[in-house]
């Protein structure tokens, strides 16, 4: 037997016992005769006392030593209140070195100073910290309270292939070469969509699968290129269905793993009022500070940008921020005016209220213009007002953004709240200037709203779809849609999408074909189950909540992936590396 107690376990009642310990050499004192290490697990930390008869042996034991201990449990002297262990020590009596450590590259403690880079190097090393391990656990909880209470709602877990064909619409894919069939390529899936929706077609009627998810974009915080969905699909559901489905998972797992109550049903946004109120389809509502818009107000103004503006089919918006005039400076605003200029905004222009109006614009607005912005947006005194003025796009994401920002400067989001919405109706197709023509908003199978159907192909601007996205403090948690299932009207979007009929085959054919043989009406979402940790870890980077990531240039530094191959294995599935690049 290797231990008779982990390290987070003895308390008081526990003194008296004799027991067997093992785990890490965390911390070594000496104080003269007495040695004090504390030796670590998954479980938490114990103090062991050594006397002076071990000196010798302890001579050579140094942090992360592997050691193993028999001793006893005696209570503590200065009682530590911090560990849950604190109250006890155990007095050893045996000692033995199960494995020897070098000496790390860094501390191995919750605060650590190391670069990123090295702790992904070394990030065996790294999952040491008491601060990851907890992280990888509550996503452990997740998983098991997400497998158990969609088992108890009739759902069944399916494995989809993670060799699969390339599809062109998304992000890009990750290609993997066949040896077997030169020259052609499997991709890593994007997201278990076209499977799902065949089990569907099979029959399976409640699907859902922890599934991994490959996507060759530009990363961010919270991107990464190998990622985890929850994913769900549904037969016989319309979206409402859905979402109390999915909402119920969400309070399961947010009561389970934090004891929060998650008040039911969340509230709803539609897209374009999320996009007019907050300037995102993910609005962060743990604070207030909507996007106003003021061109009425100016609409006869002889402010000649504001004008140009307004006549150029632009708009004008602002925002509000309340009782801080005097806290900003003509600096702090340049430095919001950069900031603004990263959306496209040209200029952030300002006023404060004070007994008389100050600001970038003070000067150029009528009297009557400044009563009735204070009566429309209820000015008070030492309230600022921040105006962009632009294309209607630029004004909301820009404004959307610095709202964001300013909800963060000034403080203004309470640590711990939670905020969750659903964000409906989304346009079934934005354009994309890139691509130069109109992309789907969600995926090709998505289901418009009922009536939009004849919009599909004349009206793609105005046509919405029956698509909804999860929003928790401001990250999009997760979305989902009802699907196409009469292949007419799928057709009718590939057409829409200006997929060519060959491109359709290729590449859907499969899909389209399988809808032609008795599809139920069906729909589903997908968490991206890494966020959903993050929310519930507080974390803002997405790699401390998963074991072994990429970093920022999706590489491992650890096993150095990617990396080069031999001759040989390249000669085996036909490829030559342009070298030139
Ligand atoms: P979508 O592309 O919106 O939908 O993805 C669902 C959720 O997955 C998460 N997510 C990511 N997380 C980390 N890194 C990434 N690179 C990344 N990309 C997405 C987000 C997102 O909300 N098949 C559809 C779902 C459906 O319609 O059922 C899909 O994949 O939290």
């Amino acid at each position: 037997m290797y231990r008779s107690k982990n390290n987070g376990e003895l308390r008081k009642e526990n003194i008296g016992e004799s027991v067997t310990l093992v785990g890490w050499v965390a911390k070594k004192r000496n104080f003269g005769n007495l040695v004090f290490i504390d030796l670590r697990d998954r479980y938490g930390i114990t103090q062991l006392v050594f006397d002076s008869s071990f000196s010798e042996e302890l001579a050579n034991v140094r942090n992360e030593y592997v050691i193993q201990v028999k001793g006893d449990v005696v209570l503590r002297q200065a009682i530590n209140k911090n560990i849950p262990t604190g109250d006890i020590e155990v007095v050893v009596k045996s000692l033995k070195v199960l494995s020897e450590a070098k000496l790390p590259p860094f501390i191995i403690a919750d605060e650590t100073d190391a670069l990123e880079d090295t702790r992904l190097k070394y990030r065996y090393l790294d999952l040491r910290r008491p601060v990851l391990q907890n992280e990888l656990m509550i996503r452990h909880q997740v998983c098991m309270e997400t497998r158990k209470f969609l088992d108890e709602q009739g759902f069944i877990e399916v494995e989809t292939p993670i060799l699969c064909k390339s599809t062109p619409e998304g992000a890009r894919d990750y290609l993997v070469p066949s040896r077997v069939n030169k020259g052609k390529f499997y991709a890593l899936p994007q997201s278990p969509q076209l499977f799902k929706q065949l089990l569907m077609v099979g029959g399976m009627d409640r699907y859902f699968q922890i599934a991994k998810c490959f996507r060759d974009e530009d990363l961010r915080a919270d991107r990464q290129p190998e990622f985890t969905q929850i994913d769900i699909e549904m037969s016989f559901v319309e979206e409402d269905d859905v979402m109390s489905l999915a909402e119920s998972l969400v309070a399961r797992i947010f009561k389970r793993v934090k004891n929060i109550d998650v008040k039911l049903p969340l509230r709803r946004m539609k897209y374009d009022d999320a996009i007019n109120d907050y300037g995102s389809d993910k609005p962060d509502l743990r604070f207030d500070m909507k996007i106003n818009d003021v061109s009425d107000v100016f609409e006869n103004t002889s402010f000649s940008i504001f004008k140009d503006v307004l006549s150029n089919g632009g708009v004008i918006n602002c925002l509000v921020a309340k009782g801080v005039a005097s806290k900003y400076s003509r600096k702090d605003i340049d430095k919001l005016t950069e900031f603004v200029k990263t959306y496209k905004a040209k200029a952030l222009a300002f006023i404060k209220i004070d007994d008389a109006v100050s600001g970038s614009i003070a000067k150029v607005l009528s009297e009557e213009e400044i009563s009735s912005l204070k009566e429309k947006l209820n000015l008070e005194k030492e309230d600022l007002v921040l105006f962009v003025a632009d294309q209607k796009k630029i004004v909301k994401v820009s404004l959307g953004a610095l709202r964001c920002k300013l909800g963060k400067d000034l403080g203004l989001i309470k640590e711990n709240d939670y905020e969750m919405l659903w964000v409906t109706d989304f346009p079934t197709f934005e354009y994309s200037e890139e691509e130069g023509r109109y992309v789907s908003c969600h995926h090709p199978f998505t289901c418009p709203k009922d009536g939009d159907e004849g919009k599909l192909l004349n009206d793609k601007g105005n046509c919405y779809s029956k698509a909804y996205d999860i929003v928790i403090n401001g990250y999009e948690a997760g979305g989902g849609s009802i699907r196409i299932h009469d292949q007419k009207i799928q057709e009718t979007v590939f057409k829409a999408l200006e997929l060519s009929k060959e491109d359709i085959n290729n590449k859907f054919g499969f899909f389209v074909e399988a809808l032609k043989y008795g599809t139920p009406p069906h729909g589903g979402l997908a968490f991206g189950l890494d966020r959903l940790v993050m929310l519930l870890t507080g974390t803002d980077n997405i790699r401390d909540v998963i074991a072994f990531p990429k970093n920022a240039s999706a590489i491992c530094p650890m096993s150095e992936s990617p990396s080069s191959v031999s001759d040989r294995q390249l000669e085996d599935l036909g490829i030559i590396i342009n070298k030139k690049g």
